[in-house]
Parts: C-alpha cells; structure tokens; sequence
C-alpha cells in the first residue's frame, strides 16, 4: 500500500501535516514525469508522512489512472490515493448534491476517449448509460458533421436502450440526467445532444419542451421542472499538457456550450439560465471530498482512528484558478489549515498570479521541501 508499514512505529507519531498534489502541471506534462516529482512523493512515503492526488482530470477508473502514474513515476500507489475530476459522481448513483439515486436512471455520459468513461460510470455503478457517440451511431443525421468519425464511434458505440421516436414520446429514450466526466473530444457533437436534450419536453429525445404550457417563455431552452440535471466534473478553462502552452480544458467547453445555449435561447437576457452543477478544483465540495479521502487513508495506514489532527495540509499545484484558489478557499471541517504552493512547471508562468499562494517554488520537489522545512 501507500506506506511502507516497516517505518511505521506508532499511531501517536503519525505526522500532522499531510499533502495535496495536483497532477497534471506538478508531476506530469500529459504522461511524461516532471524532474523530481518521483524523488518528493518517496521522501513523503519513507517519512509516513500522508498525500493524495487532486486532480481535474480523469477519463480512466481510478485504479487504471494510479497504475499508469505508479508506472511512469516508479513509485508503489494505493488506488485510494487519486482523487480525479469525476470522482465524486459515484456518489450520484444512491443520491448526492441534492440528487434523487441516479443507479437506475438512464445517464448520458459525456467526455474521454471512445467507451472509456461509459466503462467508468459502469463501474461506480451506473446501471443504464449512454455516450453521445451511441446516439450518434443510431442515427447519424442528428449531428450531420460527424461522417468522418463514423468509423470510430461505431468502434465502441452500444444500441440504445429505446429509439428516439418523435411520432411515439411514451417509447422514446429519455435522459435523466448528463454528466461530463472529462474533456470531450468533439465539442460539437456532444454540445449538440446536450443542447437537444435541455430542449426537450422532460429529457425525452426528439421532442422540445412543452414549458408547460406557459406561453410568454421564450421559445425554446426554458429550463423546466424535471429538466434533466447537467453536471460538469472540470472547471478548468486551461490547462497544461505536452505542448508548451496551456491547452482548452472542459471549462472551454462549458463556455463554448454556454455561448451556443445563449444564443439558442436568448440566455439569462431572456431569464433563461444554463442550470448546471460544477463540481472540482476550486470548489469546496472536491476538496472536502479530498481532505475526507486523505483521513481516511492515514486511519487504514495506521490501523487507528483516534489519530492526533492533521494540523497542515500543503495543496501544491500549476494552476492559480482551481488548485491555489481551492486551497486558499476551502474551510477544513477538521480543523486543517490548508497552505497553497504553486510551481512554475505548468499553467501558471511567472508575474502576479490571480490567486495569492503562500508561496511559489521552482517545481514539486522544491515546494516539498520547503513545506518539510517549515513544518519541523
Ligand atoms: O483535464 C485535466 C486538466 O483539466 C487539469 O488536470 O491534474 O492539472 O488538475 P490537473
Ligand atoms: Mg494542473
């Protein structure tokens, strides 16, 4: 697991402070190591000392994405350890953020590479979910801009659980809600299905809205009761892969979603909201879910609930909007005092960031050793 057990004395010694990688842009660039990043995440496991991985991204089971970062780091990572952009959706399959069980309800599921996060809603628990890429492959003409990609949808796409039948609604595929898991791939094709499905009368495809039966809403696009619930895993609007400049991230393509249902609808300027759930980096809710996930972790590590506080949690990111700003923002519920160092080794590239860190280092190693430094 996480620890070697064989440094581990007592459950009275367990250190009080503990730490928050950020992946991509702290230990990453895409898959290749940042310098020094295996070298800090060792010094803390000879030291017990207890760590997660905070991420925005995702796309793979947690256990799939903490084997590829074990291998790539050469570094031995318990699967409890990575807390990815989608994670906390699993909550939403027995009822979370105010949300009836989505177990049994038909999803859409939105994001990643082919089948990748279907397979990963699946294995949350997910009983019913499709991808924008099976509506696709069933009938092609609802995004006619997609015949160059036919091939690799119908390489993974599923039949759908019933038609779209505009003639029939009572036996037509209805939406009960849509979650994007990671960054989608064809922006047009997903914002596309997304936007027929907030259209639609109840999320049943192939219909628009009945606004129930009021008359001075706008056209099309009201928002209405039993409106299927929208949810995004990312806010990011940037962030840093191999190329050398910070790439478009899911936040890119909320905004791009958001301009198009403005523009469809009339937007807030007719009273006409996207309503929409975010949920990562910065937002509170991610990080409760993270710190819950790292006390969780160091009890199991030390066979021991009755653990002194952690009294110090050192949140080290590349991004000022969601990994400083998260962890300048978020209020412990134990107690923690969470600090924000940010590395020049991803988004972030010199001058005065956004979000005040406590302090800036060179790269991951050096801001775990000025944390160490610090803390004795
Ligand atoms: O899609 C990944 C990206 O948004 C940022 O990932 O690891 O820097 O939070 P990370
Ligand atoms: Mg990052």
């Amino acid at each position: 697991i996480q620890y070697r057990r064989g440094f581990l004395t007592s459950a009275t010694e367990a250190p009080e402070i503990a730490f928050a990688f950020d992946i991509d842009g702290v230990l990453l660039r895409s898959s290749k190591p940042i310098p020094g990043a295996s070298d800090a995440l060792r010094t803390l496991q000879e030291r017990a000392i207890p760590f997660i991985l905070l991420t925005n991204g995702g796309g793979k089971h947690e256990t799939e994405r903490v084997a590829e970062i074990s291998e790539k780091l050469n570094i031995s990572l318990d699967p409890s350890v990575i807390i990815q952009s989608h994670t906390p959706f699993a909550e939403l399959v027995n009822g979370a953020f105010g949300q009836e069980a989505l177990e049994n309800k038909t999803i859409l599921v939105a994001g990643g590479d082919g089948d990748s996060c279907r397979l990963v809603a699946e294995r949350y628990g997910f009983k019913s979910v499709v991808t924008p890429g099976d509506i696709l492959n069933a009938y092609p003409g609802i995004w006619p801009f997609a015949k160059n990609f036919q091939d690799y949808y119908k390489s993974f796409a599923r039949p759908l659980p019933r038609p779209i039948d505009p003639t029939d609604p009572s036996r037509s595929l209805k939406i009960d809600a849509m979650l994007v898991f990671n960054d989608p791939r064809d922006w047009g094709l997903d914002a596309q299905i997304i936007i027929d499905i907030l259209l639609s009368n109840q999320g049943i495809m192939g219909t628009l809205s009945d606004k129930n039966g009021k008359s001075d809403l706008p056209n099309r696009g009201y928002q209405q009761d039993g409106q299927p619930p929208l949810y995004f895993s990312n806010p990011d609007l940037w962030w840093a892969a191999s190329y050398h400049l910070p790439r478009l991230g899911q936040g890119g393509f909320r905004e791009a979603l958001e301009g198009t249902w403005a523009a469809v609808t009339g937007g807030p300027a007719q009273g006409v909201e996207l309503i929409k759930t975010v949920v990562g980096k910065p937002y509170a809710l991610t990080y409760r879910f993270a710190e819950n996930q790292l006390l969780r972790n160091r009890s199991k590590t030390f066979d021991s609930e009755g653990l002194p506080p952690i009294r110090n949690v050192f949140m080290i990111g590349d991004n000022p909007e969601s990994d400083i700003r998260g962890a300048n923002t978020y209020k412990s519920d134990h107690g923690s005092k969470w600090h924000s160092i940010l590395v020049r080794t991803g988004v972030y590239r010199g001058g005065t960031p956004a979000y005040e860190p406590t302090t800036i280092a060179e790269d991951v190693k050096h801001a775990v050793e000025w944390a160490l430094q610090i803390s004795k």
